[in-house]
């Protein structure tokens, strides 16, 4: 991290003049930082993606009856219609209850190194099993879904079509496996800003341009980097100064509680910027609406830098060029429920 802090002050000390000669020149640079999405999805580690794993984690994704109450699926809180957020402050779950962090979106989330604000869950998979036991999220337990998924012959023929060959398919870990499948199709290549990476000089204006190049002189993009413009590396969240308790309250520790190292107090995962546009709210405490405001508050907290109010609005247009094709995902078809299936519970 230290190497990291160096190269983020002499890139902001270069703060000005606008270093390239023209789009070749932002280009070449923009490419040695940043990847475009591929069109197709990348394979999990230890997962296949054929169509039968996938439609069962659609239908697991979209699911209610995954939660102890019935009314909670995934989507209620990562709603593929709107970038994969719930557009909460924090989440609501189980009994109405208000988690302590903001959904992140699922989008593009195959290509973060780990999962969660914190990075606590090393896969997709492990992260799934999270949110079902969660108790102000679905507050089930692993033996209550695999009662659930068994009670219903349209389950058990799906787990045994995305499975095949194994005696015993449904299982919490195929659960997390298919729902991991289904994610890892859930990208969202051909933004703006991925043509313009690609050779397309005309996918993004000049302002945005004049954005992207400062997003890079100003040192942002030496946390948000790569495929995702983040969720590839940790960093404290206040590095020259700490934002209002608000927006950092002092409860939430970060990746200190996960790795119980000192010095990773209000250390978060670099948030990944696909998509910006359409996830607000923003920070892992959902406080900040306004993209404007969170790049500015980003300036200062991160990198010490007062940006005047052109810059700002010229690094927020950059932003917006991030969003990508969303996946348009038709709500499945569920099983039917049998007279076995356990019963909704508050
Ligand atoms: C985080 C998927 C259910 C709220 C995440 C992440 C993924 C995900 C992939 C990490 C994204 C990232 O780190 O960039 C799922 C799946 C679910 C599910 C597959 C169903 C099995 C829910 C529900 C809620 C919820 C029902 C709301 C009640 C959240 C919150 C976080 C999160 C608040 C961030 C938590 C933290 O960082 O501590 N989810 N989610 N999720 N999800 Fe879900
Ligand atoms: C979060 C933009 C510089 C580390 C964010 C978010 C935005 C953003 C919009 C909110 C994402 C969301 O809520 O989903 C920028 C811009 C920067 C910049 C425009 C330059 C002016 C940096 C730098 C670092 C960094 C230099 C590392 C030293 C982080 C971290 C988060 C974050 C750790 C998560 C904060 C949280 O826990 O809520 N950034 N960023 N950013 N950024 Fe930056």
């Amino acid at each position: 991290m230290k190497r990291y802090f160096a190269s983020t002050l002499a890139i902001a000390v270069a703060l000005g003049a606008p270093a390239f000669a023209d789009d070749a020149a932002l280009r070449e640079a923009a490419r040695d930082i940043f990847e475009a999405i591929p069109m197709q999805p990348p394979v999990p580690e230890g997962n296949m993606l054929t169509r039968d794993r996938i439609d069962l984690g659609a239908m697991l994704f979209f699911d209610p009856r995954m939660s102890k109450s019935g009314l909670f699926s995934c989507q209620s809180c990562h709603n593929v219609g709107i970038g994969g957020v719930d557009g909460l402050e924090t989440s609501v779950g189980h009994g109405w209850q208000a988690g302590p962090r903001n959904a992140p979106t699922m989008l593009n989330a195959i290509f973060n190194i780990a999962q969660f604000w914190d990075g606590r869950a090393d896969t997709l998979a492990d992260q799934a099993k999270g949110p079902v036991q969660a108790g102000v999220e679905m507050n089930n337990t692993p033996e209550n879904v695999e009662a659930t998924l068994a009670s219903m012959p349209g389950y058990v023929e799906a787990f045994k079509a995305a499975f095949p060959g194994e005696a015993d398919p449904i299982t919490f870990d195929n659960f997390a496996t298919a729902i991991e499948a289904f994610e890892a199709t859930l990208i969202t290549p051909n933004s703006r800003f991925d043509q313009f990476l690609m050779g397309q000089d005309g996918a993004i204006n000049e302002q945005e341009k004049r954005g992207l190049a400062l997003f890079m002189d100003t040192g942002c993009a030496s946390c948000h980097s790569g495929i995702n413009l983040g969720g590839n590396g940790y960093y404290p969240f206040g590095v020259v100064e700490k934002p209002g308790a608000e927006i950092l309250p002092e409860g939430d520790k970060g990746r200190f509680t996960v790795t119980e190292t000192a010095g990773e107090e209000y250390v978060f995962r670099a948030a990944p910027l696909r998509n910006i546009a359409i996830t607000a709210p923003y920070f892992h405490t959902g406080k900040v609406w306004d993209l404007t405001e969170a790049v500015s508050i980003m300036a200062n907290s991160q990198l010490g830098a007062e940006l005047t109010d052109d810059q700002v609005n010229d690094m927020v247009a950059f932003l917006t060029t991030l969003t990508g094709e969303q996946p348009k995902v038709e709500h499945p078809l569920l099983p039917v429920r049998t007279s076995s299936t356990p019963r909704p519970a508050p």
